[in-house]
């Protein structure tokens, strides 16, 4: 136990790659940020096009990313999505949509800008996959 959180859910926090190297403090205040959510195959997550700054972590199933109807990605555990809108307040640059029932960590983008302001590596992992996201997209485009 860290200040009543079980040590289980810590583990939980700690395996997920965004927040591997986040410090104890920075996982507590995650697990009070965040809410875990079940959501069954076939539901939309988010919607292109659509405002929202919410972030999300996948802690079991897959989902699929598609733009304008085409498919970009496939997203498993460990994997998170929403940080383009989370960074940059725009709307939706894609549809993220349950494969398989789905669980997700869902942390709201005033909780998620305390842990950015705290905790370097997690920003560095957001703005290196939201890069590594907009240039496979930039050369998908261009194909
Ligand atoms: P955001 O624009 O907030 O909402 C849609 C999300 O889809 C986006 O953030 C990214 O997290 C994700 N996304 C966009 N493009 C790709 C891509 N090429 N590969 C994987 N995920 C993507």
């Amino acid at each position: 136990m860290a200040r009543g959180i079980p040590s289980e859910v810590i583990r939980h926090f700690q395996a997920v790659p965004l927040f591997a190297s986040v410090s104890k403090k920075g996982i507590r205040a995650l697990v009070q940020a965040a809410a875990e959510v079940d959501v069954p195959a076939g539901k939309v997550l988010v919607r292109e096009g659509e405002f929202g700054r919410h972030l999300y972590v996948m802690t079991r199933g897959t989902a699929t990313v598609t733009r304008g109807g085409r498919k970009l990605s496939e997203l498993a555990p460990g994997d998170f999505f929403g940080e383009m809108a989370f960074l940059s307040p725009a709307p939706r640059s894609a549809t993220v949509t349950a494969y398989t029932d789905v669980r997700v960590m869902v942390l709201g983008p005033r909780e998620l800008d305390v842990i950015v302001e705290r905790e370097p590596a997690v920003a560095k992992r957001l703005l290196e996959t939201m890069a590594k996201r907009v240039q496979t997209t930039g050369r998908s485009r261009r194909l």
